[in-house]
């Protein structure tokens, strides 16, 4: 064999599973289709969308929010083609950095479009029209996922656009229509509607982001309401979506099945992303995919059917998010290593870097319901919130879900400011299998929005928040 290890796919789970299986003394190829690496994630995924989501933060912040602080400035204008070419720079810095580490770790790199010949054996067409074979015992697939978009959505990348056109438009929308109230609507909703954008969201479940939490959603429903001005349609079924030009005409079932129509200058599809195994010739491998188009995989081990293939990330089951897939990476690599690694899917946290920020771990009320589990609840809001009174950012809440009678912290969820960072305390105190009371006997330092934290652990272990 060429190689230890074949990777075919450099995102987050693929270049990982490299690294982890490098560290591990494995002899290591990546392949990538691109010229860059770094996958969906870093090229037109988590770190340009968040660049942009700054970069609209910082112009929300001069226009509306300054003269609160005593900064008197003169109207600011937003410069898209700019923030783009920032969040361009910040996208090379880090192909780079993944490039270095690839170095570093000495990762063969292939440039190329990888398909399989046989079970160890991977075809690499590259770019100036030649063909590469190399051989691997043990391969793995992390070729991530595509925007999904139906046929009558009628996408034409111009004004009928997905998250990767959205992250790159030649100019600010009037008017951004966006089907999906999901994770990537309201990350790119934000954007646009900071930078002016009226936007307005048709969705066919009866909340935003309804696979978190309920109260998540009213609560950032209601703040987007409030800073961006945006429309919700609920229950809306799209049926067709037209680019007529300079508008776009989307047809859609409201919930009382009548026929609306909106009409907007671009229109963002943002429905969910299917697996990519497009022209991967799994069969030669003897390989299927289920009826979403993923590789089925052991529980466990993430090995496929066929011994000595594994499959990582957006292209197998579970949550489609960049740590779930680096875990599996190291998952997988470890477990070729003969070494007996594990993951806790449900302590895989969740995050919606809109504006207050969104953050979830474990067990949602909804979920809990469902299941019949007794448990108790402890709310915390920023409003009594020393730190958040002094910055001005008192939109949001702590929500502790605890077990009724052992008081084990079943779930967290927070939106508001430092949400996405202030998770990782609900995460490890769920790892140790921490109670409600443990978290509200940890000290913890004044004033920050941690305190919300602690003070939500406290109403949940018996209503003793002691500042509400
Ligand atoms: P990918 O990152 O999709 O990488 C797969 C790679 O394989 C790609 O580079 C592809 O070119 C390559 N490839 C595919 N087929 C072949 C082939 N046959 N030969 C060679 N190469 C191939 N997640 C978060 O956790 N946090 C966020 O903030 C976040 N923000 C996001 C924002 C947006 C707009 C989008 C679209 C996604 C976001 N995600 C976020 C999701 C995250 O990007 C994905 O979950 C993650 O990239 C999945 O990693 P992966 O390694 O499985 O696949
Ligand atoms: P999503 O699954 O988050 O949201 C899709 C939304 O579209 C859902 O609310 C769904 O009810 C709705 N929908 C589905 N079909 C519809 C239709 N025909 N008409 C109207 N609404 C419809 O998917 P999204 O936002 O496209 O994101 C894709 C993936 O990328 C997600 O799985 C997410 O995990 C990942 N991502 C993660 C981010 C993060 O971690 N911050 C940021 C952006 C994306």
């Amino acid at each position: 064999m060429d190689f230890d290890v074949i990777v075919i796919g450099s995102g987050p789970g693929g270049y990982v599973a490299a690294i982890r299986a490098a560290q591990l003394g494995k002899k290591v190829a990546i392949i990538e289709k691109y010229n860059v690496l770094g996958g969906t994630c870093l090229n037109v995924g988590c770190i340009p969308s968040k660049a942009l989501l700054d970069s609209s933060e910082h112009f929300h912040n001069a226009t509306h929010h300054f003269a609160d602080h005593g900064i008197e400035i003169k109207a600011p204008k937003a410069n898209l083609a700019k923030m783009i070419g920032r969040k361009n720079e910040v996208v090379t810095k880090m192909n780079a950095g993944v490039e270095f580490l690839m170095k570093k770790n000495k990762i063969t790199v292939f440039n190329g479009f990888g398909s399989f010949v046989d079970k160890n054996t991977v075809k690499i067409a590259k770019e100036d029209g030649s063909e590469e074979k190399i051989s691997g015992t043990d391969v793995i697939i992390a070729t991530g996922s595509k925007p999904l978009i139906l046929p009558f959505m009628n996408f034409d990348g111009k004004r009928i656009i997905t998250s990767t056109e959205a992250l790159n438009l030649p100019e600010i929308p009037k008017h951004l229509l966006v089907i999906g109230a999901g994770v990537i609507g309201a990350e790119l909703g934000s954007v646009y509607g900071r930078l002016g954008s009226k936007v307005t969201f048709i969705e066919f479940a009866g909340s935003m982001i309804p696979t978190m939490d309920g109260t998540m959603g009213k609560e950032l429903q209601k703040s987007l309401k409030k800073q961006i001005g945006a429309e919700f349609n609920f229950n809306t079924k799209v049926t067709n979506i037209e680019n007529k030009g300079k508008e776009v005409e989307v047809t859609a079932q409201d919930k009382n099945g009548e026929t609306v129509t909106f009409s907007g200058d671009y229109c963002l599809v943002s429905i969910g992303r299917r697996p990519y195994t497009d022209n991967l010739n799994l069969e030669a491998a003897g390989l299927t995919t289920d009826d979403r188009g993923r590789i089925a995989i052991d529980e466990h081990t993430l090995e496929t059917s066929v011994k000595g293939i594994y499959a990582i990330g957006d292209v197998i089951r579970g949550a489609m998010l960049a740590h779930k897939a680096e875990e599996e990476g190291v998952l997988v690599a470890e477990t070729i290593a003969g070494q007996k690694p594990h993951i806790h899917y449900n302590l895989i946290p969740g995050v919606v870097y809109t504006w207050p920020e969104v953050a979830s771990v474990g067990a949602t009320e909804e979920e809990l319901k469902a299941s019949g589990k007794a448990f108790k609840t402890g709310k915390f809001s920023y409003k009594a919130l020393g730190r958040a009174t002094a910055s001005g950012d008192t939109d949001g809440l702590v929500k502790i879900l605890a077990d009724k009678e052992t008081d084990e912290v079943l779930g967290m969820h927070i939106i508001g400011a430092r949400a996405a960072d202030m998770i990782a305390e609900g995460v490890t105190a769920m790892e140790f299998r921490a109670s409600a009371e443990d978290l509200g006997r940890i000290s913890h330092a004044h004033p920050t929005y941690m305190e919300a934290v602690k003070e939500a652990a406290l109403a949940a272990t018996d209503n003793r928040s002691i500042h509400s």
